[in-house]
Formats: structure tokens, C-alpha cells, sequence
């Protein structure tokens, strides 16, 4: 049985507003693992989650530096190692040292390396769910780890709240718990109710 969350965003906004539900959850040493092809909002992500942790500096995809480091509440570490060909290079950039007890680290990049991650961290994969709607997105939250299960039951609850104050989306349940649903091959999670 999978655990965790599917949630459909309607807009950059809202998944903007899907990284900031999660802030208040992270403490250092928490990993945010970010995957999903190049454009589907890995990086729109976590600008909310930093400015929501008064990061104030403009949070860009470190595409050049492959690592940006942003102070605000806590220190976050943002790597994005998307673009890198493999697992010899990610070594070479030295992945393992960035886990840092203080820090919180947020990674953007390709399952390929899935094996470096601690056993505990937050594993978000975004897609694009439809050509006939280019602005939505279906963020699958999968914890690993119990006390990942934990935190993903709070943001749930404030991504709701937030959502609801930010949207007038009516398309049904915006969450479905990955245990009530089938996966699709492509595309979004099959919901309760009529196609859209
Ligand atoms: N629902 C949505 N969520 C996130 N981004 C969206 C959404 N709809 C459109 N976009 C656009 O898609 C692009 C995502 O870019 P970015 O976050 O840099 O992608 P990535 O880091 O995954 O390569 C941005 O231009 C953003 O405005
Ligand atoms: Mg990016």
C-alpha cells in the first residue's frame, strides 16, 4: 500500500503555497527531495517554502553553482543536481557532505541518485497532468520515515486552509490519499467522481 498524498495545483501560485503549508513542519536535518522533468515546478516550490522561512534573497533554480545555501530561520541548502548525468558526478560534488545536521536540505534532481538520500526525508514528485491544461500540476507527496508521516498529516491540514483563503478552484478533491487510488501511467491520479 502506498502512503502519502496526490495534490492537484492549478497554478504557479498554488504550488508556491503548497511549499510555504510545508515550512512550518521543517527543522534542520529534515530532506526535501524535489523530482520531476525540467519546468514542471520543482524550483516555484521551494521559493514558497524558503519565503515562508523569511529567506528574502530571490530563490533561482542553482543551475550553475548547483548549490545555493539561504539564510532565514533556519539555514536552508538548495542543490539542484537535475542536470548532472550521473550518479559518478553527483559524488564528485560531494552529496553526502551536504546533509548537514544544521541545515535544512532541499534537492531538485533526477531519481537517479535516489540512493544517496537518508532513509528519512520527504520524497515530491511533480507533473504535469494534461496538454489541454498547461498550468496544472499534481504534486505526489511520499514520506519516508514515520515521523515524515506525521509531518505530511499537519501540512495537509494547513495546505487546505491556505488554498482554500487563496482559490476559487471547484474541480473536486483537490487531496487523495495515495492508499484510495490507482496510479496512472501518466497524467493524475484517477480522483473519485466524474473526469474533468
Ligand atoms: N501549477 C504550477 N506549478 C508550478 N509551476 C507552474 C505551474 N503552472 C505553470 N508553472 C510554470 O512552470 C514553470 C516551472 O519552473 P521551475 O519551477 O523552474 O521548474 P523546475 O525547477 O521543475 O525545472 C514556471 O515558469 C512556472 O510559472
Ligand atoms: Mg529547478
Amino acid at each position: 500500500m502506498q502512503t502519502g498524498y496526490a495534490v492537484l495545483s492549478t497554478s504557479a501560485e498554488e504550488t508556491r503555497i503548497l511549499g510555504a503549508a510545508l515550512a512550518p513542519l521543517l527543522l534542520p536535518g529534515d530532506v526535501v527531495s524535489l523530482s520531476g522533468e525540467l519546468g514542471a515546478g520543482k524550483t516555484v516550490f521551494v521559493q514558497g517554502l524558503a519565503t515562508a522561512l523569511g529567506v528574502e534573497r530571490p530563490v533561482t533554480s542553482p543551475t550553475f553553482t548547483l548549490v545555493h545555501e539561504y539564510p532565514g530561520r533556519y539555514r536552508i541548502i538548495h542543490v539542484d543536481i537535475y542536470r548532472l548525468d550521473s550518479f559518478q558526478e553527483v559524488i564528485d560534488l560531494g552529496f553526502e557532505e551536504l546533509a548537514d545536521p544544521g541545515a535544512i536540505l532541499v534537492v531538485e534532481w533526477g531519481d537517479a541518485v535516489a540512493p544517496l538520500l537518508p532513509p528519512r526525508y520527504l520524497q515530491v514528485e511533480i507533473r504535469r497532468t494534461s496538454p489541454h491544461r498547461p498550468d496544472e500540476r499534481e504534486l505526489v507527496f511520499r514520506p519516508n520515515g514515520q515521523d515524515w508521516v506525521r509531518k505530511l498529516e499537519g501540512m495537509r491540514a494547513t495546505a487546505e486552509a491556505l488554498l482554500d483563503a487563496a482559490s476559487d478552484y471547484a474541480g473536486g478533491p483537490r487531496f487523495v490519499n495515495l492508499a484510495d487510488v490507482a496510479p496512472r501511467d501518466d497524467g493524475r491520479y484517477r480522483r473519485p467522481g466524474p473526469e474533468p
